[in-house]
């Protein structure tokens, strides 16, 4: 059962869209504004990702040896082992995604993605304070395949503008916040970014219809307890997860938002490195072949601009809460 919402659009089409933040320059100084010292420095930056900027470094701000991007560049798609993406699990120290490969590709592999994966943790917790403590490591991925004509069901096309939800790892409000590295050596990976979740909610909320609370109920919770000790599917989703997981869906199968929506385009040039949160953040990736990403899941309670957040736009739309009630 829905809730229905009035549906409504963007007063201007130009409301909600992302500005790119130059973080430093080429000889590493901080561009931001002069600020007394590096928490307030991060909260700046915070609250701009939070309003959907994105951070940008024109030159990959941590470690970064070079015989480890010839390694990643050697893996050619057209290689068994690598015909898509290749996601790496830092807690369990795991690759997945790789068939029929070598044992030694395989070791090296996990030990360069768990290298980036370290690097760049280390250095975001540094960047950004605020949120230091109270991000969850999720996966990290390597994408050696040409985005341009690259085959995929509709729902897993990532060249249409969309935001990210997962429906095996719900949530539950907290943000996706995505840290990319291009390694290609000679080629921009491009994106376009439409308008931000909080300008396109009303809109799909509108189309698709706002799911109920929880039930609160004794009956309702035991069901809901059995369910997730039993590792039921979608047992840990949450009212939130299930819009957001049909918003994403429903984001990538309009074609006439498509045609019509605000677009920008941005060239991410060779060795640079961007960080987004991709849950508010609509977007695309048009072009571009090896890049490495690491994603982060943020408590909800760490956002500086939590009015801005999917859950908080949400909810207000709503009226009642659209988190798990235990
Ligand atoms: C995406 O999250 O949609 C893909 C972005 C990328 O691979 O550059
Ligand atoms: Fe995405």
């Amino acid at each position: 059962m829905s809730a229905t919402v009035a549906r409504s659009f963007a007063e201007t089409p130009s409301e909600g869209m992302s500005r790119l933040i130059p973080v430093r320059d080429e000889r590493g100084n901080f561009l931001t504004p002069p600020l007394a010292d590096a928490s307030e420095r991060g909260r700046w930056l915070c609250a701009e990702l939070e309003q959907g900027n994105i951070l940008f470094f024109s030159n990959t701000p941590f470690e970064f040896p070079e015989e480890e991007r010839e390694f990643l560049l050697g893996r050619k798609q057209t290689s068994a082992a690598i015909h898509k993406n290749i996601a790496y699990r830092p807690e369990e120290d795991r690759v997945t995604g790789l068939d029929k490969s070598d044992a030694n590709e395989a070791t090296r592999l996990r030990s360069i993605l768990g290298n980036y994966s370290r690097r760049a943790t280390q250095f975001l917790e540094k960047l950004l304070p605020p949120y230091a403590g109270k991000c969850k490591l999720d996966y990290a991925s390597f994408r050696p395949i040409e985005e341009r004509g690259r085959p995929a069901r509709l729902r897993a096309r990532n060249d249409l503008p969309h935001v990210d939800a997962f429906p095996t790892r719900p949530t539950n409000g907290d943000r996706i916040l995505r840290l990319f590295t291009n390694i290609n050596p000679d080629q921009n990976r491009v994106w376009i970014t439409s308008q931000t979740f909080d300008v396109l909610a009303p809109r799909f909320a509108g189309a698709i219809g706002l799911p109920q609370p929880q039930s609160k109920t004794k009956i309702a919770r035991t069901l809901r307890s059995v369910a997730r000790t039993a590792g039921l599917p979608g047992a840990r989703r949450s009212p939130y997860d299930e819009f957001m997981h049909r918003c994403h869906t429903a984001i990538k199968e309009d074609a006439d938002f498509h045609a019509r929506c605000a677009k920008q385009r941005w060239e991410f040039p060779p060795n640079s490195t961007w960080i987004v949160f991709t849950d508010c953040v609509s977007h695309a990736v048009l072009e571009g072949q090896y890049a490495l990403e690491q994603t982060f899941i943020v408590s909800h309670r760490a956002m500086v601009r939590p009015e801005k957040s999917p859950l908080t736009v949400l909810e207000s739309i709503a009226g009642y809460s659209l988190k798990n009630a235990d």
